[in-house]
């Protein structure tokens, strides 16, 4: 199993780093464009082996996409991140080049490779990788509602007061602070529907506090998170890996799924050694439709942006 991270920043390094520690691949390429960063991040990453006990032998390149040949699952974090203030979508006109380029390069050396697409605005850049490499649409997934799930299960525990491993929910819809759905009716506590522990109000709350997830971190941070992005692209290329057959939110390319088309956008799907094996038609309420639809017509009209 080799995977190939590119961009060595901050979700890159967080993601080569969990799939280091959680020790399923053999070989990690970390690729960037500064001269030696990737190197300097890898070596880093490398002295951690005995401390943390893995054997994935991880390397860095500057931008030398022979060193990715032959990757079986490739992660695109590259680009700019937001700033405090800005929404995902106005980084459209620097990252779409660079997710072009990215996605044009990586199937280059490796034709057979699954691309987790983690660059934003990622839904947007997700389709882009689409047009950009003519891929099967299993082979491409984005990551969004895997990280907007598990900020979704934070926000509940918390509210709950319970320990979040009793927790239980899923984020679909597009990765925007105004396009999340989280699914607050499906969400629950060790089975039991969270409506049971909580009011109303207080679950709107934390809907509202969950679909600000990554905004609220860049306003204390002055930068886009990155522990908890790296940890959820670590499971899904864990999934892929392991052929493990698991279900995340990702952002897939829809032909009909959800009554949507010609968009990549969130929904459950399963994950293994094809990318995509299969997406999940569940049954959602009227409203839940609805906001999944309103969502869809603003990925949509960033979409229309790369024209
Ligand atoms: C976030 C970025 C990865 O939500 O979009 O933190």
């Amino acid at each position: 199993m080799k995977v190939t991270v590119v961009g060595a920043g901050a979700v890159g390094a967080s993601c080569a780093e969990y799939i280091a520690i959680k020790d399923f691949a053999d070989e990690v390429v970390l690729i960037d464009i500064k001269e030696g960063f990737a190197e300097g991040k890898a070596m880093d990453l490398m002295q951690c082996a005995s401390l943390n006990g893995f054997d994935s032998k991880i390397t860095g390149t500057t931008n030398d996409y022979s060193k990715t040949a032959g990757s079986d699952v490739a992660v695109i974090t590259s680009g700019i991140p937001r700033k405090p203030g800005m929404t995902r979508e106005e980084l459209i006109g620097i990252n779409a080049g660079i997710v072009k380029s990215v996605s044009e390069n990586l199937i280059k050396y490796s034709p057979n490779v699954v691309l987790i697409v983690v660059s934003n605005p990622m839904d947007t850049m997700a389709y882009l990788a689409h047009k950009a490499t003519g891929l099967p649409k299993n082979r491409i997934i984005g990551m969004g509602g895997a990280l907007d799930s598990a900020r979704f299960k934070f926000r509940l525990a918390e509210a709950i007061g319970c320990p979040i491993s009793d927790i239980d929910g899923m984020v679909v819809g597009g990765h925007s602070d105004v396009g999340m759905v989280p699914l607050i009716g499906a969400a629950t506590r060790n089975s039991i529907k969270v409506s049971e522990f909580l009011s109303e109000e207080r679950m709107q709350q934390v809907v509202e506090d969950t679909k600000v997830g990554g905004a609220t971190l860049t306003k204390l941070l002055g930068t886009s998170a990155w522990y908890a992005p790296g940890a959820a692209v670590s499971e899904m290329v864990k999934a892929v890996a392991l052929d493990s057959k698991k279900m995340f939110p990702c952002s897939a390319l829809l032909d009909g799924e959800y009554g949507l088309n010609n968009l990549s956008i969130g929904v459950p799907c399963i994950i293994g050694k094809n990318g995509i094996e299969k997406i999940v038609e569940v049954k959602l309420s009227e409203a839940e439709m609805t906001k999944l639809h309103t969502s869809a017509e603003g990925v949509k009209k960033t979409n229309a942006l790369l024209d």
